[in-house]
Protein backbone atom coordinates (compact mmCIF):
# COMPACT_ATOMS: atom_id res chain seq x y z
CA UNK A 1 0.00 0.00 0.00
CA UNK A 2 1.52 3.47 -1.11
CA UNK A 3 0.77 5.59 2.19
CA UNK A 4 -0.47 8.94 1.55
CA UNK A 5 -0.78 12.52 3.62
CA UNK A 6 -4.29 13.85 4.78
CA UNK A 7 -3.93 17.40 4.94
CA UNK A 8 -7.29 19.21 6.62
CA UNK A 9 -7.82 23.04 5.95
CA UNK A 10 -11.13 23.13 7.43
CA UNK A 11 -9.98 25.87 9.95
CA UNK A 12 -8.31 28.10 6.77
CA UNK A 13 -10.05 26.85 3.18
CA UNK A 14 -13.50 25.78 4.99
CA UNK A 15 -13.69 28.84 7.21
CA UNK A 16 -13.89 30.67 3.79
CA UNK A 17 -17.48 29.63 3.08
CA UNK A 18 -19.69 32.69 3.21
CA UNK A 19 -21.22 32.43 6.63
CA UNK A 20 -19.02 29.59 8.18
CA UNK A 21 -16.62 31.80 10.41
CA UNK A 22 -15.77 30.08 13.87
CA UNK A 23 -14.94 31.74 17.20
CA UNK A 24 -11.42 30.53 18.62
CA UNK A 25 -13.07 27.99 20.93
CA UNK A 26 -15.10 25.94 18.07
CA UNK A 27 -11.40 26.12 16.04
CA UNK A 28 -9.88 24.36 19.19
CA UNK A 29 -12.30 21.76 19.22
CA UNK A 30 -12.18 21.07 15.92
CA UNK A 31 -8.91 21.27 16.04
CA UNK A 32 -8.46 18.32 18.80
CA UNK A 33 -10.59 15.86 16.79
CA UNK A 34 -8.55 16.13 14.01
CA UNK A 35 -5.53 15.85 15.70
CA UNK A 36 -7.59 12.70 17.10
CA UNK A 37 -8.20 11.61 14.32
CA UNK A 38 -4.83 11.05 12.92
CA UNK A 39 -4.76 13.88 9.79
CA UNK A 40 -1.10 14.96 9.01
CA UNK A 41 -1.35 18.23 8.70
CA UNK A 42 -3.64 21.01 10.08
CA UNK A 43 -3.54 24.03 8.09
CA UNK A 44 -5.38 26.35 10.75
CA UNK A 45 -5.34 30.13 9.48
CA UNK A 46 -4.09 32.66 7.32
CA UNK A 47 -2.20 35.30 10.13
CA UNK A 48 -1.72 38.25 8.32
CA UNK A 49 -5.71 38.09 7.52
CA UNK A 50 -6.37 39.31 10.55
CA UNK A 51 -5.93 39.38 14.71
CA UNK A 52 -8.39 36.78 15.38
CA UNK A 53 -6.95 34.30 12.49
CA UNK A 54 -3.08 34.97 14.04
CA UNK A 55 -4.80 34.63 17.59
CA UNK A 56 -6.00 30.64 16.13
CA UNK A 57 -3.05 29.57 14.80
CA UNK A 58 -1.36 30.30 17.75
CA UNK A 59 -3.47 28.38 20.11
CA UNK A 60 -3.76 25.83 18.01
CA UNK A 61 0.03 25.14 17.85
CA UNK A 62 -0.15 25.02 21.55
CA UNK A 63 -3.07 22.56 21.76
CA UNK A 64 -2.35 19.99 18.82
CA UNK A 65 -0.15 16.97 20.13
CA UNK A 66 0.87 14.83 16.90
CA UNK A 67 0.01 16.98 13.56
CA UNK A 68 2.36 19.77 11.86
CA UNK A 69 0.81 23.05 11.71
CA UNK A 70 0.32 24.94 8.54
CA UNK A 71 -0.60 28.54 8.24
CA UNK A 72 -1.22 30.16 5.48
CA UNK A 73 0.37 33.31 3.37
CA UNK A 74 1.19 34.99 0.20
CA UNK A 75 4.23 35.42 -1.46
CA UNK A 76 5.24 38.31 0.05
CA UNK A 77 7.43 39.14 3.16
CA UNK A 78 4.53 40.26 5.63
CA UNK A 79 2.69 37.63 5.10
CA UNK A 80 5.88 35.08 5.46
CA UNK A 81 6.68 37.20 8.86
CA UNK A 82 3.30 36.86 10.15
CA UNK A 83 3.02 33.23 9.37
CA UNK A 84 6.12 32.51 11.35
CA UNK A 85 5.20 34.12 14.08
CA UNK A 86 2.16 32.49 14.93
CA UNK A 87 3.79 29.23 14.30
CA UNK A 88 6.52 29.78 16.55
CA UNK A 89 5.19 27.23 19.19
CA UNK A 90 4.59 24.14 16.73
CA UNK A 91 5.88 21.06 16.66
CA UNK A 92 6.19 21.19 13.47
CA UNK A 93 5.11 24.14 12.02
CA UNK A 94 4.41 24.77 8.27
CA UNK A 95 4.01 28.10 5.97
CA UNK A 96 1.86 27.24 3.03
CA UNK A 97 2.88 30.27 0.36
CA UNK A 98 1.78 30.69 -3.64
CA UNK A 99 1.21 32.59 -6.37
CA UNK A 100 -1.00 32.52 -9.27
CA UNK A 101 0.18 30.56 -12.17
CA UNK A 102 -2.45 29.91 -14.97
CA UNK A 103 -1.86 32.70 -17.50
CA UNK A 104 -5.09 34.09 -17.02
CA UNK A 105 -3.75 34.92 -13.11
CA UNK A 106 -0.35 35.97 -14.58
CA UNK A 107 -1.88 38.47 -17.13
CA UNK A 108 -5.26 39.65 -15.39
CA UNK A 109 -4.30 39.38 -11.52
CA UNK A 110 -0.86 40.36 -11.58
CA UNK A 111 -0.23 41.97 -15.34
CA UNK A 112 2.86 40.38 -15.34
CA UNK A 113 5.20 37.52 -17.34
CA UNK A 114 5.16 33.89 -16.33
CA UNK A 115 9.70 34.94 -15.83
CA UNK A 116 8.63 37.00 -13.31
CA UNK A 117 6.27 34.59 -11.31
CA UNK A 118 9.07 31.97 -11.43
CA UNK A 119 11.45 34.27 -10.01
CA UNK A 120 9.22 35.45 -7.35
CA UNK A 121 8.11 32.27 -5.83
CA UNK A 122 11.57 30.81 -5.88
CA UNK A 123 12.95 34.26 -3.93
CA UNK A 124 9.61 34.06 -1.40
CA UNK A 125 10.05 30.01 -0.81
CA UNK A 126 14.11 30.70 -0.13
CA UNK A 127 13.13 33.24 2.33
CA UNK A 128 10.36 31.41 3.99
CA UNK A 129 12.67 28.48 4.43
CA UNK A 130 14.89 29.22 7.47
CA UNK A 131 11.24 30.91 8.96
CA UNK A 132 9.32 27.75 9.45
CA UNK A 133 10.47 23.71 9.69
CA UNK A 134 9.23 23.11 6.53
CA UNK A 135 7.32 25.40 3.01
CA UNK A 136 4.74 24.17 1.37
CA UNK A 137 4.24 26.14 -2.18
CA UNK A 138 1.00 26.39 -3.77
CA UNK A 139 0.61 27.06 -7.36
CA UNK A 140 -2.77 28.86 -8.03
CA UNK A 141 -5.15 27.75 -9.85
CA UNK A 142 -2.70 25.23 -11.74
CA UNK A 143 -6.38 23.02 -12.65
CA UNK A 144 -5.87 25.76 -16.03
CA UNK A 145 -2.10 26.49 -15.51
CA UNK A 146 -0.01 25.38 -18.80
CA UNK A 147 1.51 21.95 -17.77
CA UNK A 148 4.89 22.49 -19.00
CA UNK A 149 5.41 25.62 -16.84
CA UNK A 150 4.15 23.69 -13.66
CA UNK A 151 6.73 21.33 -14.19
CA UNK A 152 9.05 24.65 -14.25
CA UNK A 153 7.60 26.10 -11.06
CA UNK A 154 7.69 22.87 -9.16
CA UNK A 155 11.82 22.64 -10.51
CA UNK A 156 11.79 26.01 -9.22
CA UNK A 157 10.44 26.14 -5.90
CA UNK A 158 11.71 22.56 -4.76
CA UNK A 159 15.18 24.00 -5.65
CA UNK A 160 14.55 26.81 -3.25
CA UNK A 161 13.74 24.47 -0.47
CA UNK A 162 9.86 23.45 -0.86
CA UNK A 163 8.64 20.00 0.57
CA UNK A 164 5.68 19.84 -0.87
CA UNK A 165 3.92 21.57 -3.89
CA UNK A 166 0.31 21.65 -3.61
CA UNK A 167 -0.96 21.65 -7.28
CA UNK A 168 -4.66 22.98 -6.97
CA UNK A 169 -7.87 22.86 -8.80
CA UNK A 170 -8.63 26.61 -7.12
CA UNK A 171 -11.66 26.83 -9.43
CA UNK A 172 -12.94 23.64 -9.88
CA UNK A 173 -12.48 23.57 -13.53
CA UNK A 174 -10.73 20.10 -14.06
CA UNK A 175 -12.28 16.96 -14.90
CA UNK A 176 -10.97 13.80 -13.23
CA UNK A 177 -9.14 12.30 -16.28
CA UNK A 178 -7.27 16.08 -16.91
CA UNK A 179 -6.48 16.34 -13.63
CA UNK A 180 -4.84 13.03 -13.41
CA UNK A 181 -2.65 14.32 -16.64
CA UNK A 182 -2.10 17.33 -15.07
CA UNK A 183 -0.63 15.86 -12.01
CA UNK A 184 0.92 12.83 -13.78
CA UNK A 185 2.84 14.52 -16.12
CA UNK A 186 4.35 16.75 -13.21
CA UNK A 187 5.26 14.35 -11.28
CA UNK A 188 7.40 12.30 -14.11
CA UNK A 189 9.22 15.89 -15.43
CA UNK A 190 9.53 17.29 -12.79
CA UNK A 191 13.38 16.67 -10.86
CA UNK A 192 14.85 16.83 -7.57
CA UNK A 193 12.41 13.92 -6.78
CA UNK A 194 13.48 12.76 -3.52
CA UNK A 195 13.40 15.93 -1.85
CA UNK A 196 9.57 17.26 -2.38
CA UNK A 197 5.93 15.51 -3.09
CA UNK A 198 3.21 16.72 -5.14
CA UNK A 199 0.17 17.62 -3.29
CA UNK A 200 -3.60 17.75 -4.56
CA UNK A 201 -6.34 20.45 -3.76
CA UNK A 202 -9.73 20.15 -5.70
CA UNK A 203 -12.94 22.52 -5.26
CA UNK A 204 -16.17 21.91 -6.04
CA UNK A 205 -17.28 23.85 -8.61
CA UNK A 206 -18.48 21.62 -11.28
CA UNK A 207 -18.88 18.68 -7.93
CA UNK A 208 -15.98 16.92 -9.28
CA UNK A 209 -13.69 17.72 -6.44
CA UNK A 210 -13.68 14.50 -4.62
CA UNK A 211 -12.80 12.30 -7.68
CA UNK A 212 -10.44 14.71 -8.95
CA UNK A 213 -8.43 14.18 -5.79
CA UNK A 214 -8.79 10.12 -5.76
CA UNK A 215 -7.30 10.89 -9.48
CA UNK A 216 -4.52 12.83 -8.06
CA UNK A 217 -3.42 10.52 -5.77
CA UNK A 218 -3.66 7.41 -8.27
CA UNK A 219 -1.25 9.79 -10.80
CA UNK A 220 1.43 9.91 -8.11
CA UNK A 221 0.48 12.81 -5.34
CA UNK A 222 1.62 11.71 -1.85
CA UNK A 223 -0.59 14.36 -0.25
CA UNK A 224 -4.67 15.04 -0.11
CA UNK A 225 -6.52 18.35 1.10
CA UNK A 226 -9.46 18.73 2.18
CA UNK A 227 -12.50 19.99 4.60
CA UNK A 228 -14.77 17.98 6.64
CA UNK A 229 -17.84 17.99 5.24
CA UNK A 230 -16.44 19.48 1.89
CA UNK A 231 -17.22 23.21 3.57
CA UNK A 232 -15.43 25.99 1.83
CA UNK A 233 -15.35 29.07 -1.01
CA UNK A 234 -17.93 28.69 -3.13
CA UNK A 235 -19.06 25.19 -3.73
CA UNK A 236 -16.09 24.27 -1.06
CA UNK A 237 -13.18 22.08 -1.08
CA UNK A 238 -13.25 18.57 -1.66
CA UNK A 239 -14.74 16.59 1.60
CA UNK A 240 -12.29 14.81 3.46
CA UNK A 241 -15.35 12.37 4.77
CA UNK A 242 -15.56 11.13 1.31
CA UNK A 243 -11.80 10.38 0.33
CA UNK A 244 -10.99 8.62 3.59
CA UNK A 245 -13.86 6.70 2.89
CA UNK A 246 -13.12 5.77 -0.81
CA UNK A 247 -9.31 5.15 0.04
CA UNK A 248 -10.64 2.40 2.73
CA UNK A 249 -13.54 1.33 0.63
CA UNK A 250 -11.64 0.54 -2.65
CA UNK A 251 -8.59 -1.35 -1.03
CA UNK A 252 -7.98 -2.02 -4.95
CA UNK A 253 -6.40 1.12 -5.37
CA UNK A 254 -3.45 0.55 -2.94
CA UNK A 255 -3.79 4.07 -1.08
CA UNK A 256 -3.61 4.04 2.70
CA UNK A 257 -4.02 6.95 5.07
CA UNK A 258 -2.95 6.91 9.08
CA UNK A 259 -6.65 8.00 9.59
CA UNK A 260 -8.89 6.73 12.36
CA UNK A 261 -12.29 6.78 10.31
CA UNK A 262 -14.45 6.16 13.77
CA UNK A 263 -14.22 10.22 14.32
CA UNK A 264 -16.13 11.21 11.05
CA UNK A 265 -19.78 11.64 12.24
CA UNK A 266 -18.51 13.14 15.50
CA UNK A 267 -16.47 15.90 13.19
CA UNK A 268 -19.20 16.43 10.89
CA UNK A 269 -21.30 17.28 13.37
CA UNK A 270 -19.25 19.25 15.56
CA UNK A 271 -18.17 21.55 11.28
CA UNK A 272 -22.11 22.04 10.94
CA UNK A 273 -23.05 23.04 14.24
CA UNK A 274 -20.16 25.66 14.46
CA UNK A 275 -20.20 27.07 11.57
CA UNK A 276 -24.21 26.63 11.15
CA UNK A 277 -24.07 25.34 8.03
CA UNK A 278 -26.57 22.42 7.79
CA UNK A 279 -25.33 19.36 5.91
CA UNK A 280 -27.54 18.25 2.76
CA UNK A 281 -29.65 14.89 3.86
CA UNK A 282 -28.48 13.62 0.54
CA UNK A 283 -24.74 14.21 1.24
CA UNK A 284 -22.64 11.27 0.52
CA UNK A 285 -21.32 9.60 4.20
CA UNK A 286 -22.51 11.77 6.46
CA UNK A 287 -25.88 13.11 5.09
CA UNK A 288 -28.43 11.92 7.11
CA UNK A 289 -30.00 9.77 4.64
CA UNK A 290 -26.60 8.50 3.34
CA UNK A 291 -27.81 5.52 5.10
CA UNK A 292 -31.10 4.76 5.14
CA UNK A 293 -32.80 2.71 3.17
CA UNK A 294 -36.67 3.50 1.19
CA UNK A 295 -37.71 1.24 -1.23
CA UNK A 296 -39.20 -2.14 -0.65
CA UNK A 297 -37.20 -3.80 -2.76
CA UNK A 298 -33.63 -2.62 -0.89
CA UNK A 299 -35.42 -2.95 2.47
CA UNK A 300 -36.11 -6.42 1.64
CA UNK A 301 -32.59 -6.92 0.32
CA UNK A 302 -30.88 -5.33 3.24
CA UNK A 303 -33.35 -7.35 5.82
CA UNK A 304 -32.01 -10.48 4.29
CA UNK A 305 -28.26 -9.12 4.45
CA UNK A 306 -26.95 -5.37 4.70
CA UNK A 307 -24.03 -5.75 2.66
CA UNK A 308 -26.91 -6.63 -0.63
CA UNK A 309 -27.09 -2.50 -0.38
CA UNK A 310 -24.71 -1.30 1.88
CA UNK A 311 -20.94 -0.93 0.66
CA UNK A 312 -19.74 1.30 4.04
CA UNK A 313 -20.98 -0.16 7.10
CA UNK A 314 -21.84 3.35 8.97
CA UNK A 315 -20.41 1.95 12.31
CA UNK A 316 -16.80 2.14 11.19
CA UNK A 317 -17.35 5.96 10.86
CA UNK A 318 -18.70 6.53 14.35
CA UNK A 319 -22.49 6.06 13.31
CA UNK A 320 -25.22 4.03 13.95
CA UNK A 321 -27.27 1.54 11.71
CA UNK A 322 -29.77 3.40 10.88
CA UNK A 323 -33.91 1.86 10.92
CA UNK A 324 -35.54 1.09 7.49
CA UNK A 325 -37.54 4.36 6.52
CA UNK A 326 -40.74 3.66 5.74
CA UNK A 327 -42.56 5.35 2.79
CA UNK A 328 -45.46 4.23 0.57
CA UNK A 329 -42.41 2.44 -1.61
CA UNK A 330 -41.88 0.39 1.31
CA UNK A 331 -42.81 -3.23 1.17
CA UNK A 332 -44.06 -5.76 3.58
CA UNK A 333 -40.54 -7.02 4.86
CA UNK A 334 -39.32 -3.46 6.72
CA UNK A 335 -42.93 -3.12 8.18
CA UNK A 336 -43.19 -5.98 9.54
CA UNK A 337 -39.48 -5.37 10.63
CA UNK A 338 -40.63 -2.22 12.48
CA UNK A 339 -43.31 -3.57 14.28
CA UNK A 340 -41.59 -6.19 15.71
CA UNK A 341 -38.76 -3.77 16.87
CA UNK A 342 -41.62 -2.09 18.25
CA UNK A 343 -42.93 -4.87 20.09
CA UNK A 344 -46.47 -4.57 18.63
CA UNK A 345 -48.47 -7.29 19.19
CA UNK A 346 -51.34 -8.81 16.31
CA UNK A 347 -53.17 -11.62 15.06
CA UNK A 348 -50.83 -12.78 12.13
CA UNK A 349 -54.05 -13.43 9.77
CA UNK A 350 -54.32 -9.23 10.51
CA UNK A 351 -50.88 -8.46 8.49
CA UNK A 352 -52.31 -8.08 5.09
CA UNK A 353 -54.91 -5.32 6.14
CA UNK A 354 -52.37 -3.82 8.53
CA UNK A 355 -49.92 -3.36 5.64
CA UNK A 356 -53.17 -1.59 2.91
CA UNK A 357 -53.87 0.82 5.38
CA UNK A 358 -50.34 1.86 6.10
CA UNK A 359 -50.03 2.00 2.19
CA UNK A 360 -53.01 4.71 2.55
CA UNK A 361 -51.57 6.74 5.19
CA UNK A 362 -47.84 6.80 3.62
CA UNK A 363 -49.48 7.67 0.36
CA UNK A 364 -50.43 11.29 2.12
CA UNK A 365 -47.92 11.23 4.89
CA UNK A 366 -44.12 11.96 3.98
CA UNK A 367 -42.75 10.86 7.61
CA UNK A 368 -44.13 7.94 9.41
CA UNK A 369 -43.72 8.17 13.00
CA UNK A 370 -43.70 4.92 15.48
CA UNK A 371 -47.05 6.87 16.67
CA UNK A 372 -48.82 6.36 13.53
CA UNK A 373 -48.29 2.46 13.47
CA UNK A 374 -49.34 2.04 16.79
CA UNK A 375 -52.77 4.00 16.30
CA UNK A 376 -52.54 2.13 12.88
CA UNK A 377 -52.44 -1.17 14.22
O1 LIG B 1 -7.72 26.80 -3.79
C1 LIG B 1 -6.56 27.28 -3.66
O2 LIG B 1 -5.83 27.53 -4.61
C2 LIG B 1 -6.12 27.51 -2.28
C3 LIG B 1 -4.66 27.80 -2.07
C4 LIG B 1 -4.47 28.89 -1.09
C5 LIG B 1 -3.98 26.54 -1.68
O3 LIG B 1 -6.89 27.39 -1.36
ZN1 LIG C 1 -8.63 26.22 -1.92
Amino acid sequence: MKQVKIFDTTLRDGEQGPGCQLTLNDKLEIAEKLDAMGVDVIEAGFPISSPGDFKAVTAVCKLVKRATVCALARANRKDIEEASLALSTAKVARIQLGIGTSDIHIKHKFNTTREVILAKAYEMVAYASDKCDEVQFFAEDAGRADNDFLVQMTNTVVEAGAKVVNLPDTNGFCTPFEYFEKIAYVNQNRREKENAILSVHCHNDLGMATANSIAGLMAGALQVEGTINGVGERAGNAALEEIILTLIVKENLGIATGIDPKYIVELSSMVERAMSNPVQANKAIVGKNAFAHSSGIHQDGVLKDRRNYEIIDPQIIGGKLPELFLSARSGRAALKDRLKNMKIDFPAEHFESIYSRFLVLADHKRFIEDSDLRRLV
